[in-house]
């Protein structure tokens, strides 16, 4: 039996990873994990990995175009970057509602400002001025949550009493799509971790608490009807967002649960967050479904219009995708820098020089939830 392999590509976090590696490694599962490693991507390149684990594609946007072209070549990307790349909390919250899962009530707002070069002209279709009233009380009046349309970790998230703060809050977020959000006067939250749309483990979570130590075990937190709420609620939306690792947050308020963040690919595994009882479970976990993942055969390439364009072949992951064979081969040459053709000529050596510098990092930056 050919050994498969799990490729997993990483931010800053130092915990989950090597620890998800070994556990695939220690198992002799006929796969085995290591990090991928990129210099350049060609064109409808072959991937040698079956399943790909991306937990930083958001931050590092090279990463999220190779993974694109990975999905192309039969490889399954734990989360689909085209959908990663597509959702937004406003988006979330209609489909929460589509779907049946109680959402606070929200309204998606024209940004406060835009890019150079969109000038009056541009902005016709916008009504002038926002109709605040309005959307205050379909909200049902103050406070109400201001939030990015795109956003994460925890950043511009604003809870507002009244309209003067509401404004002067909304003139701060510059070209940033916001949304705004009834407040739900919660007396307990969670977050449930989703993985392979099947298995959850729901966690007492409190956003205010000093970080990293949010997460907390209370076996009987919930009662088992607000529990059956959260878990459904995770599940179907996880499963209709089509993520295969997640985490949802849920506001409990007079015993009925509303779904409020649930688009986190990239969720917070960190065994400092999670502590280690719970970080044990993702990394079992995660290696459980992504070990039968990697076997199953199962692809995303039918989840693309594009997929019955193209005349599949057999490929060495067991999938069928296009010039299979041929990328493969092209990859071997790219592999072996011995070969003649990847031998610089000259010329190219001279180009090269002076050496790049060293890709610039903002060091101060937390990677966090996407
Ligand atoms: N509608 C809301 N009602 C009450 N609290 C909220 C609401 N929306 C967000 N919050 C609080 O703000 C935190 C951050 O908001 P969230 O939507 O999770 O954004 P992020 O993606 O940045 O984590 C939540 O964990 C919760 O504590
Ligand atoms: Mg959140």
């Amino acid at each position: 039996m050919d050994t498969k392999k799990i490729g997993v590509l990483v931010g800053r976090e130092w915990s989950w990873p090597p620890a998800f590696i070994g556990e695939i490694n220690r198992r002799n599962a006929g796969v085995v994990a290591e990090y991928v490693t990129l210099g350049g991507t060609r064109m409808a390149e072959w991937c040698e990995y079956a399943v790909i684990i991306d937990r930083i594609s958001h931050e590092i946007p090279y990463y999220r175009t190779f993974l694109k072209t990975a999905i192309l070549a039969g490889t399954v990307v734990i989360n689909n970057p085209f959908w990663w790349s597509a959702d937004d909390k406003f988006f979330g919250a209609s489909l929460s509602m589509r779907l049946g899962v109680t959402h606070p009530r929200t309204v998606a707002l024209p940004t406060h400002s835009y890019i150079e070069g969109v000038v009056e002209e541009s902005l016709r279709n916008l009504r002038y001025p926002i109709p605040w009233s309005e959307h205050i009380e379909y909200l049902g009046g103050f406070p109400v949550i201001l939030k990015p349309v795109w956003g994460g970790g925890f950043k511009k998230v604003y809870k507002l009493n009244s309209f003067d703060e509401m404004w002067r809050a909304y003139n701060e977020t510059g070209t940033e799509c916001m949304m705004l959000q009834e407040y739900i006067n919660w007396d307990k939250y969670v977050r449930t971790i989703v993985i392979g749309q099947e298995h959850t483990m729901t966690i007492k979570f409190d956003v205010n608490a000093p970080w990293p130590h949010r997460y907390f075990r209370e076996d009987n937190y919930l009662t088992p009807e607000e529990g059956k709420q959260v878990v459904d609620g995770a599940l179907k939306l996880t499963r209709a967002l089509g993520y295969d690792m997640n985490a949802a947050e849920f506001a409990i308020k007079d015993g009925v649960a509303y779904a409020i963040d649930f688009t986190n690919p990239a969720p917070d595994f960190d065994v400092n967050s999670l502590t280690p009882h719970y970080f044990d479970w993702v990394v079992k976990t995660m290696a459980d479904f992504t070990i039968d993942l990697t076997k199953s055969g199962r692809t995303q390439l039918d989840d693309f219009s594009w997929y019955s364009m193209i005349n599949p072949q057999r490929s060495g992951n067991g999938v069928s995708v296009p010039g299979a064979a041929t990328q493969a081969a092209e990859t071997a040459n790219v592999k072996k820098p011995a070969a003649k053709r990847s031998k610089p000529a000259s010329s190219t050596a001279k180009a090269s020089k002076p050496a790049p510098s060293k890709p610039r990092t903002n060091r101060n930056k937390k990677t966090s939830d996407a």
